[in-house]
Formats: C-alpha cells, sequence, structure tokens
C-alpha cells in the first residue's frame, strides 16, 4: 500500500475572495493535504458570515465532511467593521450567491478546534492562516504550548520591502488586528510569512477570469463571477483589471514548500504603535548584504518571490474542483 504523508492542515480564513480561490486551490490538492478543520476571523466579512460562505462553498465543490467553526467576531483591541464592500462586495465573495450548505456549523469556536487539532496531531499540523491573525493569538492564549505543537504557520500578511496596502506601510491582515499579529510573532519562532511582496506579483489577469467563467467546473464558474467585483477594485491598484492572488499564493506555498523561493529568516516585529507605523511588520533585512548570515532572533520566513508561475499553477487546480 502506498504510505500517505498528507498535510494535516487547519485552515483559518476571513472568506473572502481571494481566501475562496484559497480554499478551491486547497481542496484540489486533496492528494496532498487534508483539511481537518476550518475556522473564520472577522476581516473581510464578520466572521459569522465568513464561516457559512466557507461551508458553502465546500458543499459547491461536492464536500460536507469538512467541519467549519466560527471564530473570533470581534478583534482583541477593536470592535468589528466591515469596510471592505468594495473590494470582497456585501456577502465577502463578490455578492455571488452560493446554494445554503446542509451542515451545521461546529459547536467550538475556530481557537477551540486549532487548539483540539493541534493537540490531537502532535508536531504534525500544519496552519494556514489568510486573516487577521486574531483566532490564531486566541488559541496562544488558550493553550500557550500550541507554538511547541505545531509544525509550521504560513501566514499571508505584511510587507517586507513593499509598500503596505491597508496604509502606506502596513497589510490589512496585519493591519485589521496588529495586537494579534504582536502575540503570534513574539510566540512563534518558525512563520512562513507570504507578504505583498510576492502576492502583488502574481495575478489573475481579464483572459483568467473569462477561463474561469466558462469553465466546466460550477467552482471555477463562481470564483470567476467572483472576480468581476474584486478585479474591478484592483483597477484603480494596476491600471488594468487584473487581481492579486495574495491568499491562493500562500496557500500553494503552504502545499508545494519554499523551495521555489527566495525566503530569507530573520527577525520580524509587529508595530502595535498608535504612530503611522501602525500594522507595519518590521523585517530585519541588514542583513541581504551578506546573504543573510543566520540571525539570533530570526523567527520568521519571510518569501521575498518565487520562481513558480502562480497564475497558470492557481488556474490548473481551480478547473479541476
Ligand atoms: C489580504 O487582505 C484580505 O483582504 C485578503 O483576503 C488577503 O488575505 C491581502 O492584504
Ligand atoms: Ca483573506
Amino acid at each position: 500500500m502506498m504510505k500517505t504523508n498528507k498535510i494535516k492542515m487547519y485552515f483559518d480564513c476571513d472568506t473572502g475572495v481571494d481566501d475562496a480561490m484559497a480554499l478551491g486551490y486547497l481542496i484540489s490538492e486533496a492528494e496532498k493535504v487534508e483539511i481537518l478543520g476550518i475556522g473564520s476571523v472577522c476581516g473581510n466579512i464578520d466572521a459569522p458570515s465568513g464561516a457559512h460562505n466557507t461551508l458553502n462553498l465546500l458543499h459547491l465543490a461536492g464536500i460536507d465532511s469538512i467541519p467549519v467553526a466560527v471564530g473570533e467576531i470581534d478583534y482583541l483591541n477593536k470592535k468589528y467593521l466591515c469596510d471592505v464592500q468594495h473590494i470582497h462586495g456585501e456577502n465577502g465573495i463578490g455578492n455571488v450567491q452560493l446554494s445554503a450548505s446542509p451542515s451545521a456549523l461546529s459547536q467550538e469556536s475556530a481557537p477551540e478546534m486549532l487548539v483540539r487539532l493541534a493537540r490531537e496531531n502532535p508536531g504534525s499540523l500544519s496552519i494556514l492562516a489568510t486573516g487577521p491573525l486574531t483566532n490564531i493569538a486566541r488559541a496562544i492564549e488558550l493553550e500557550p504550548h500550541l507554538p511547541e505543537m505545531i509544525s509550521t504557520l504560513t501566514i499571508m500578511g505584511g510587507a517586507a520591502n513593499a509598500p503596505g496596502n491597508r496604509t502606506p506601510v502596513a497589510e490589512a491582515n496585519i493591519a485589521c488586528d496588529p495586537e494579534a499579529a504582536d502575540i503570534v510573532f513574539k510566540n512563534m519562532n518558525n512563520i512562513v510569512m507570504v507578504p505583498l511582496d510576492v502576492t502583488m506579483r502574481h495575478t489573475f489577469e481579464e483572459s483568467d477570469k473569462q477561463k474561469l467563467l466558462n469553465a466546466d467546473s460550477k467552482f471555477a464558474q463562481k470564483i470567476g463571477q467572483m472576480l468581476e467585483l474584486y478585479s474591478g477594485f484592483y483597477i484603480n491598484v494596476y491600471g488594468r483589471e487584473a487581481c492579486a492572488l495574495h491568499d491562493p499564493v500562500a496557500a500553494v506555498l503552504a502545499v508545494e514548500g519554499l523551495d521555489a523561493c527566495f525566503v530569507p529568516k530573520v527577525s520580524v516585529v509587529i508595530d502595535k504603535t498608535t504612530g503611522p507605523g501602525r500594522g507595519q511588520t518590521i523585517c530585519d533585512l541588514r542583513g541581504q548584504y551578506k546573504g543573510y548570515p543566520q540571525q539570533e532572533n530570526a523567527n520568521c520566513y519571510v518569501v521575498l518571490s518565487t520562481e513558480m508561475n502562480m497564475s497558470e499553477h492557481l488556474m490548473r487546480r481551480l478547473l479541476s474542483v
């Protein structure tokens, strides 16, 4: 019998158009990754709606067996208020309607689910987080040994040399809850950060949207429909109708690994002051002139670039769902 070495994954997300793409990608890689549970967090949409979006997307892909838990409805120090309807729509998924899943949401909260899965799979649980880090911070509060219990934490978030997208220096997932990000970055030393430096460089173009809209796969068609609004927003950013593949790039790297990446391990701290730097991921990249020698306080692999053709890879996978 073939030995399976599947990645056991907990996926934390704020579903979200690009979170939906990441989910589709993960589903398409069922031979490589087993999703043990999914938690929603407030971000692109409120946490309960994000959880329903996730359940409904799973149902669209014919999957009703993966538990989905609602996570934190507010940030650690701030009430949640949705302000990205112009990017992700009123319902988080570009105003696209999905049939309701017959499955119920999990009884446990997302942080409880994460802690349980980490205890059940000591040393082998991978976390992929594509929203604010509020659930992960709460899970660390619940189980202070969580950092030693997991295998890797891959996050879509932050900006190293690239400008921010929420403020001149802060990326949205970190900017939403810098206090949570601070807890995560202070407590973990094996984080893989997939920042705007890399995610902004991989896009779906207008022609990719058409491919999705005309796909046989119902899932791919719905993603294509979501891109009508999402790519429209990006005209302000790129000057053309093309969207950044933020969350799916992080998902691909969580599954494929970092061999095709330029990814120094450095110290990253979060700015949680109330000044203009709030939400910045301050990456110590001073070693760049010496080939990034080892740093004593390095806690984070910062992906600065990848040779993978993400849009081609992602398109292939989404068309297969
Ligand atoms: C991140 O913010 C959210 O809007 C996206 O889903 C992505 O996770 C990009 O900054
Ligand atoms: Ca997201």
